[in-house]
């Protein structure tokens, strides 16, 4: 990792874990406490740097965003909750803690997923405000719904449920393969696309700008997976702090369909194309240059 890069992870991600802190409900009541539990047990932060990245290289100062970052970082951590649910991945450990599952029960899980997903569009309204409208609030909420939603990320978990128990065996491989890319692309690489839009967006950033950050999110948000992919087979698990579900789950996973070494070059292929999507901005974007490489090099 670049001395840059490390240095704007340190500094954001202690922001960003300070904000999170303000903003959950400190109640000892146990969906407050199933909350916390998960949004605390570690995490890059990678969406909500993110966000506050793509406020930055538009022109907004990042602490202006922290909300939204916030309500970035939530969503996600409701989708890793949900995701390591028995009816899911049925997963017992994850950013090195049991799930939340096995601590608070299923039905507090699922709920303290909900109420983190509806927390962040709270939050994303009440830092809209904070800017005094000076930001397209519908274009945000449009945005980060579509990333999330079925458009996007549960679209892609509905997909990545439907092709496991190896149910993806029995398909062609050409269309192995276009379902794998719809899968990354909806599961993982819609929401990291919304988070550094929603970052543009409320820097009222213009269109073309959005465009170009959006194919970048895009484009790390499917290397990111696979890198996911690669780690779940080959990875440290101490060090990822999860144990790697994908073969008991025979999910459709690039290392299943190109190996690992093939998927590392395709990997590193779409962040070079990354990084290309971002000349435009010129120097102000060596930090998400740095960012796209990291996530292939990352360990955890
Ligand atoms: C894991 O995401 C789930 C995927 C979308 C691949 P991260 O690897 O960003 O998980 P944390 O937030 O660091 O725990
Ligand atoms: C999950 O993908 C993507 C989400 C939307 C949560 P994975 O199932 O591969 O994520 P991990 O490996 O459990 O973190
Ligand atoms: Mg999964
Ligand atoms: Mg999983
Ligand atoms: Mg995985």
């Amino acid at each position: 990792m670049t001395p840059l890069l490390k240095s704007f992870l340190e500094k954001w991600g202690k922001e960003v874990d300070a904000s999170l802190r303000r903003a959950l409900p400190q109640s000892s009541a146990t969906i407050h406490k199933a909350m916390r539990y998960s949004i605390f047990a570690g995490g890059k932060r990678l969406r909500p740097i993110l966000v506050i990245a793509g406020a930055e290289i538009c022109g907004l100062p990042g602490k202006k965003v922290l909300p939204t970052a916030c309500a970035l970082e939530m969503i996600h951590t409701y989708s890793l909750i949900h995701d390591d649910l028995p009816a899911m991945d049925n997963d017992d450990l994850r950013r090195g803690r049991p799930t939340n599952h096995k601590v608070f029960g299923e039905g507090i899980a699922i709920l303290a997923g909900d109420s983190l997903l509806t927390f962040a569009f709270d939050l994303i309204a009440k830092n809209a405000k904070l800017l005094r409208n000076r930001c397209p609030l519908g274009d945000i909420l449009h945005s980060v719904a579509e990333g999330a939603g079925f458009p996007g990320m549960i679209g892609g978990q509905v997909l990545d449920l439907e092709m496991g128990e190896g149910q993806w065996q029995s398909r062609k491989r050409a269309e192995q393969i276009e379902i794998l890319r719809k899968i990354h692309e909806r599961k993982t690489a819609a929401l990291i696309q919304a988070s550094i839009a929603a970052g543009a967006y409320l820097a009222n950033a213009k269109r073309t700008q959005i465009k170009r950050l959006q194919e970048y999110g895009k484009k790390i948000g499917l290397a990111f997976q696979v890198a996911d992919d690669i780690l779940d087979r080959v990875g440290n698990k101490e060090l990822l702090g999860k144990k790697g579900s994908d073969l008991v789950n025979q999910k459709l996973t690039y290392p299943a369909l190109f190996g690992i070494e093939s998927s590392y070059q395709k990997a590193t292929q779409l962040t070079e194309e990354a990084k290309r999507c971002l000349n435009p901005f010129g120097p102000k974007s060596n930090v998400l240059k740095d960012l796209a490489d990291y996530i292939v090099e990352r360990t955890y």
